[in-house]
C-alpha cells in the first residue's frame, strides 16, 4: 500500500516536471546579422537616447571604469551577485545578433534570445510597459552603440536558485506581463508620468518595497524600501517631510537634484537624475512631478507647509549662543557653519535638517550614509559641497543624530544608534 503511494506519487511529481518544463520552456529566437548602424532613422536613434536616459540603461550595463552598456556591473541580492550583461551589438559577446523580435520579448518578458528566463534584477517587470514603438526606438539606440567585446561575468546565485526554468515560476507567482493602460479618470499629463514612472523608469523598483522572493509589493507601491545600503523614501502621503512634496518642489528635484526645502538627490537617487532624468524633456518631468504630487496627496498638505517652516528656522536659534548638552555642542562645531537657515526662507545651498528626509524617516540610515560620506560635489548643489564626517567615531555620530532627531522632529528617538552607526560604516562607501 505505502509502496503504492510513492510510486504514485513519484509519477505525479514527475509529470509535474514534465508540465513546468513544459511550462517552462521558450524558444529560441533565430540569430541575424548585425543590422547595420545606417539601417536605423537618425530620430528613432535620438528618441531610443532619451528613453535609454530615462530607464538608467548604461548605470546598469556599465561596470565601473568599464566600457558603456558593455556589462559586469554587480547587482547584490538577497539571493547572491547577478552581473549586468553585455547589451552593445558586439556579435559574439553582446547582442548583436539579436533580432527586434529577440529584443523585444526581453524587455517586454524577460526572456532572452536563446529562450532562457532572465533573473528581474533587470527589470523587465516595469519595462512590459513599454509600448512597441518606445521598444522599436531603444532597439534601434543599442543596435548603433559601439560594439563591444565583453564576455558575461559569472553570477554567483546558488543552486538551484540558479535554475533559470524555475524563473518560470516566479513570473508566474508576480509577473504581469502587458503594456500600459492609462487611467482614463486622470488627465494626459498625469498618464505620461505614470508611464514613465511604472515603466521606463521603474522608480518602484527602489521605491516600494518587495516580499521575500524579491517581487515587488503591488499594494504597497512607492511605500518606501530599503536599498543598497540607502533608504528610498515613500513617495505617498506616508513620505516623512513635514514639508509636502508638491509639484513645484518634484519639478526642481527631479530636475536639478535640489529642492529648497528637502535637500538633495544623494546616493543612488544621483545617478538617477544626473545621468537618467537629465535626458528627459521637461515636459516629462512635469509628468512625473503631476504623477507624484497626486499620490503622494500634496494638494492636500498645503496647508501644513508654512507652519513646518516656521518650526523649521525656529529650530536654526537653538545653536546660537553658548551650548549646555554636549551633543548640542557638537553640532554647533561640526554642522550649524552650514546648515543655518535663521533669515527666514530655508537656502536651498544648506539644507534645513528640520524638513529633511533624513532626520524625519523611521530609519536614520541616510543620516548616517550622509555625515559618514558627505555628499560629493557632483551629485550636490553647484559650489557647495557637505563634506564628510567618518572621522567622527561611532558614538559621536550616534549623538548627533539623536540629537538632530530630538530638536528637530517629533518623532520617537532612533533605537540602537551607535550599533547602526558600526554597521554601516562596515559596508564602507
Ligand atoms: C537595475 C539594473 C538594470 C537596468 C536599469 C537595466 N538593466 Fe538590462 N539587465 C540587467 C541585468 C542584471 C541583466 C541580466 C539578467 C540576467 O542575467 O538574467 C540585464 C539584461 C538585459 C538584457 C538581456 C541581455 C542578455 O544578454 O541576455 C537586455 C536586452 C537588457 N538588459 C536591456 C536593457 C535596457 C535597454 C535597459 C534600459 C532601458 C536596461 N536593460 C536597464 C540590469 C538592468
Ligand atoms: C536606484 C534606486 C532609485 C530609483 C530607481 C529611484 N529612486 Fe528616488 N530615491 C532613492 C534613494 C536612495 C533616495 C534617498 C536619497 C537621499 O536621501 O538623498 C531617493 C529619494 C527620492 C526622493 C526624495 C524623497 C525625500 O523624501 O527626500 C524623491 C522625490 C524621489 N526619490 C523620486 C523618485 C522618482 C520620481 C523616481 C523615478 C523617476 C525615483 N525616485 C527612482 C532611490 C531611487
Ligand atoms: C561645509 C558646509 C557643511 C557642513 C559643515 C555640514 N554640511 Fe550638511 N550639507 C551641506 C550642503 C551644501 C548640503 C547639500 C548637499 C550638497 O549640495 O552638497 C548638505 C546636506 C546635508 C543633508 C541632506 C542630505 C540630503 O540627502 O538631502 C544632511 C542630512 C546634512 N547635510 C547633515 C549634516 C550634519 C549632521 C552635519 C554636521 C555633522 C553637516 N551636515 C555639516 C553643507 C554642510
Amino acid at each position: 500500500m505505502l509502496k503504492r503511494i510513492l510510486v504514485g506519487l513519484l509519477a505525479l511529481a514527475a509529470v509535474g516536471l514534465v508540465g513546468f518544463s513544459v511550462f517552462a520552456w521558450r524558444p529560441a529566437i533565430g540569430k541575424i546579422a548585425p543590422p547595420a548602424p545606417s539601417s536605423f532613422a537618425p530620430d528613432l536613434i535620438a528618441r531610443g537616447e532619451v528613453l535609454a536616459g530615462a530607464g538608467y540603461c548604461s548605470t546598469c550595463h556599465t561596470a565601473k571604469g568599464g566600457q558603456p552598456f558593455a556589462g559586469g556591473y554587480p547587482m547584490k541580492t538577497s539571493f547572491g551577485t547577478i552581473y549586468s550583461t553585455n547589451i552593445t551589438p558586439d556579435e559574439k559577446t553582446g547582442i548583436g545578433t539579436w533580432s527586434e523580435a529577440a529584443f523585444r520579448r526581453a524587455m517586454h518578458e524577460g526572456v532572452a534570445r536563446d529562450g532562457a528566463h532572465l533573473f528581474p534584477a533587470f527589470p523587465y517587470d516595469h519595462f512590459t510597459k513599454l509600448s512597441d514603438g518606445d521598444v522599436t526606438a531603444l532597439y534601434a539606440y543599442m543596435m548603433t552603440r559601439p560594439a563591444v567585446v565583453a564576455p558575461a561575468k559569472q553570477n554567483s546565485v546558488p543552486f538551484p536558485l540558479n535554475i533559470r526554468a524555475l524563473q518560470a515560476g516566479w513570473k508566474l507567482l508576480f509577473f504581469k506581463p502587458g503594456r500600459f493602460e492609462p487611467d482614463k479618470t486622470k488627465s494626459a499629463e498625469w498618464n505620461r508620468g505614470a508611464y514613465l514612472a511604472e515603466g521606463v523608469s521603474h522608480c518602484g523598483a527602489c521605491h516600494t518595497p518587495r516580499n521575500v522572493l524579491g517581487a515587488e509589493k503591488h499594494d504597497k507601491a512607492f511605500a518606501g524600501a530599503a536599498i543598497d545600503n540607502w533608504i528610498a523614501p515613500p513617495l505617498t502621503a506616508a513620505n516623512p517631510s513635514p514639508a509636502p512634496w508638491d509639484q513645484a518642489e518634484l519639478v526642481a528635484y527631479l530636475r536639478t537634484g535640489v529642492s529648497r526645502y528637502h535637500g538633495v538627490a544623494a546616493g543612488p537617487m544621483a545617478p538617477v537624475v544626473h545621468d537618467g532624468l537629465i535626458k528627459l524633456p521637461d515636459a516629462d518631468i512635469h509628468a512625473l512631478a503631476v504623477y507624484f504630487a497626486d499620490r503622494d496627496g500634496a494638494a492636500t498638505r498645503a496647508s501644513t507647509l508654512a507652519p513646518a517652516l516656521q518650526r523649521a528656522v525656529a529650530a536654526n536659534r537653538l545653536n546660537v549662543g553658548p551650548q549646555n548638552d554636549p551633543s548640542a555642542r557638537l553640532y554647533t562645531a561640526a554642522c550649524a557653519s552650514c546648515h543655518y537657515n535663521g533669515a527666514g526662507q530655508p537656502n536651498p545651498l544648506r539644507p534645513d535638517l528640520a524638513l529633511n528626509s533624513a532626520v524625519n524617516l523611521d530609519d536614520p540610515t541616510n543620516l548616517i550614509q550622509v555625515v559618514l560620506y558627505g555628499v560629493s560635489a557632483k551629485d550636490g548643489a553647484p559650489g557647495v559641497v557637505m563634506p564628510g564626517f567618518s572621522r567622527f567615531s561611532d558614538a559621536d555620530i550616534a549623538k548627533l543624530s539623536t540629537y538632530l532627531r530630538a530638536t528637530r522632529t517629533d518623532k520617537p528617538a532612533w533605537p540602537n544608534l551607535e550599533k547602526k552607526v558600526a554597521a554601516i560604516r562596515a559596508q564602507g562607501k
